[in-house]
């Protein structure tokens, strides 16, 4: 009896030597101290044991037990420890054979036009202001000389939110709060987000970007307008551009212009590009409406603007020969990532 417990006890060691997982410690468990286990068994064998020998088989039985449990319980422990950090350094670990050279990230073709027209404004005075792109009526419209059932608002499908709130559908909406904000004199940009109600197509999309600017001083004319126009676009193509204006309405300047810039791949002599006509059409702008700047605060006696509102998705389009408009808001890194701003 005491050569088997002591047998029973050197192939537990043994067996327990070889265990590296809490998979295989388990099915130890079961097999030595299970409810049928060996060591079981080993307690019902005490029965064929002669009496007067029975306390001291049932002490080293006992002893073999309190180890065989013991043991487990500490090799448990251990091997949990081990699986967790071995876990932990899975996780940790990387392979150092996979190529490190991903490519760097690269800006949206809006962020790098509009950083690049941001730069050229700045340097001739111009403060870039952020504005909402939830606005209220009064901002988008009635501030610009639009009042309500005006035909002028047809113009833009906008979209209305519950709480009577709106989408801003142009930058415009921006003018009275920059005017509110600084007063007369003033030159300031405000780039953002447009929304339109408008089902999409090659050249349309209900989410593009627009960049508006004001400026607001004494003896502002048409020919500074045309002025910064200008300088802004030949930089912004890095050749000299010609540029025309055209009579358009706008109910927020008074005169309003559509300003077309000279096809930069024809040169004027007609293409594809500029449906042969030879002529972009780039940029409305105008010399701000008298009402716009009362709505403002400013003294129209003392003061004149202009402001105009910049196709910024457009001006990304034309100056990367982006086809289809909707490119621009797919998320395919693949087409985004080409564009440098080189
Ligand atoms: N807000 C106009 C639009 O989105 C564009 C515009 C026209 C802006 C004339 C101007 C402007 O500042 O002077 O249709």
């Amino acid at each position: 009896m005491l050569e088997n417990a002591n047998a029973l006890k050197a192939q537990f060691e043994e067996a327990l030597s070889k265990v590296t997982t809490t998979a295989e410690i388990d099915a130890l468990r079961i097999e030595y101290a299970g409810k049928k286990g060996l060591v079981s068994s080993l307690m019902n064998d005490l029965k064929n044991v002669p009496n007067d020998q029975k306390k001291e088989a049932g002490m080293v039985i006992n002893q073999v037990k309190q180890f065989v449990e013991e043991q487990i319980k500490l090799k448990t422990e251990e091997l949990i420890k081990l699986e967790e950090q071995r876990k932990i350094d899975e996780a940790e670990s990387y392979d150092e054979s996979l190529p490190t050279d991903l490519g760097l990230g690269s800006y949206h073709p809006i962020t790098l036009i509009q950083r690049e027209v941001e730069d050229i404004f700045s340097s001739m005075g111009f403060i870039v202001e952020d504005y909402s792109e939830i606005v209220d009526d009064y901002h988008c419209f009635e501030a610009l000389n639009i009042p309500k059932h005006h035909p002028a608002r047809d113009m833009q499908d906008t979209y209305y939110l519950d709480n009577g709130q709106l989408l801003k559908t142009h930058t415009s909406a921006a003018q009275n709060y920059i005017m509110r904000k600084y007063g007369a004199p003033v030159r300031a940009i405000f780039p953002g987000r447009c929304f339109r109600n408008e089902s999409t197509d090659a050249c349309h999309e209900n989410t593009f970007f627009q960049l508006e600017g004001i400026m607001i001083d004494e003896d502002i004319s048409i020919s500074n307008l045309i002025y910064f126009m200008k300088t802004m676009l030949s930089e912004v193509f890095k050749q000299d551009i010609t540029v025309r204006l055209r009579p358009g309405f706008f109910p927020f300047v008074e005169p309003g212009f559509e300003l077309d810039i000279q096809c930069t791949i024809c040169h004027g002599k007609g293409c594809p590009s500029c449906k042969n006509s030879g002529w972009l059409e780039l940029c409305p702008c105008g010399m701000i409406h008298p009402n716009v700047l009362t709505y403002g605060g400013i003294d129209t006696e003392k003061y004149t603007g202009f402001a105009f509102g910049l196709g910024l998705t457009r001006l990304a389009m034309m100056k990367y020969g982006i086809k289809d408009i909707r490119m621009l808001n797919s998320g395919s890194l693949k087409a985004l990532s080409q564009f440098t701003d080189k």
